[in-house]
């Protein structure tokens, strides 16, 4: 295997050993997925800005994220259907996350239970990212389980009340196969069957509203995340109705094709919230770089998605761990370049518009 150096080298390399099915329906952004290439492109119109002679000596990468002590500001987003991207799926997922120490966020839709990704790294912190059922039934029994499996908080993703439409799905007409069994759908199917993810959209609620964030937040006995926000107005909104935290976040490019990168969005929605709760982003980050340049912006942390599923994909737990480790090293070495020993040194100061 040539050396895979960064996170292209592990796109490309689980371009290669995917099946057509799944590799779509990972890689795929909505309509002309011109969102999704924005997300990437937008982080080289901001430009860095070191600061020199600092005493770099010592550089740390740790943080902490809602209490939470991180060996970096990266956290893996929830990504469904992770058995798809290698067997072991989600517990792989659990256990690279766990090792490297950071948070993994687990996807209401995974292959895997949240009871058996939590063994799977019993000390780790772990997030749950809810996606609210029309049955409101089946939605409370998925946060319980999340809750008696240690589960330190829900990322509500407000994001989805329709799922988007994604030409690359369509052309290769990807089935979701009944095994392996996605445990919340199987509870609210009563029993899986081979379909669409369309399909299994069809079970989350599109009358979500703000009534619904603020009971979520009050009956969770977790703090609640408000995943997908694009805008200051909800951004306002989300801390107004309990929110602990914010992600900002066009889930990857994939629900509303046109909308502006996060890390353009990031900027008004700080400002909005202030120091009020801590405000997370993703989409996009690909490089040490990206993650300075969210930092810069306000970000506390920054969320990864498909850089650690073709880690998954290439080489199950060690090539999700190998990939933020990649990430991790390139952003130890941008911090101390810019003359920074931490993420807490990084300061809007440190990077400008591209002119
Ligand atoms: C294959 C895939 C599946 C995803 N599944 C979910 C999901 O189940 N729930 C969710 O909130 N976001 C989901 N997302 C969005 C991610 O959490 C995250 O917002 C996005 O991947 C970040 O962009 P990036 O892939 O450029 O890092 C998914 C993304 C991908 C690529």
């Amino acid at each position: 295997m040539d050396e895979l150096l960064n996170v292209f080298d592990y796109e490309r390399r689980a371009a290669e050993l995917l099946q057509p099915g799944p590799l779509a329906y990972f890689a795929a952004g909505a309509g002309d997925e011109w969102t999704l290439r924005e997300n990437v492109s937008a982080y080289r119109r901001w430009t860095l800005r070191p600061r020199l002679l600092r005493d770099v000596t010592n550089v740390t990468t740790a943080r902490t994220v809602l209490g939470e002590d991180l060996a970096a500001p990266i956290i893996v987003a929830p990504m469904a259907y992770q058995r798809h991207a290698h067997p072991e799926g989600e517990v792989a997922m659990s256990r690279a996350a766990g090792s490297f120490g950071t948070i993994m966020t687990l996807s209401t839709m995974a292959t895997a239970s949240p009871a058996e990704v939590a063994a799977a790294a019993p000390d780790a912190p772990r997030w749950f990212q809810l996606y609210v059922f029309r049955d409101e039934g089946i939605t409370r029994s998925i946060v319980e389980g999340a809750v008696e499996s240690g589960y330190r908080a829900i990322v509500l993703t407000v994001d989805a009340p329709y799922f988007g439409r994604r030409e690359r799905d369509i052309r290769t007409g990807w089935l979701i196969p009944d095994e392996p069994v996605v445990p919340a759908l199987a509870a609210a199917l009563g029993a899986m069957s081979t379909t669409s993810v369309t399909e299994h959209f069809k079970l989350i609620s599109p009358a979500l509203s703000w009534r619904d964030v603020e009971r979520i937040a009050s009956q969770a006995r977790l703090p609640v995340l408000v995943k997908g926000i694009h805008t200051a107005e909800d951004a306002v909104l989300a801390v107004e109705h309990g929110a602990a935290g914010i992600v900002v976040s066009n889930h990857g490019g994939r629900q509303l094709d046109g909308v502006a990168a996060t890390i353009d969005t990031l900027p008004e929605v700080v400002e909005a919230v202030g120091e009020d709760v801590d405000v997370l982003v993703d989409g996009g980050i690909r490089r040490g770089v990206d993650v300075v340049v969210a930092l810069a912006l306000g970000a506390r942390a920054v969320l990864v998605g498909r850089p650690v599923l073709w880690g998954l994909a290439v080489d199950g737990a060690d090539g999700a761990e190998r990939v933020l480790e990649l990430l991790r090293d390139e952003l130890a070495l941008a911090l101390g370049l810019c003359g920074c020993c931490s993420p807490d040194d990084v300061t809007r100061a440190h990077v400008a518009r591209a002119v």
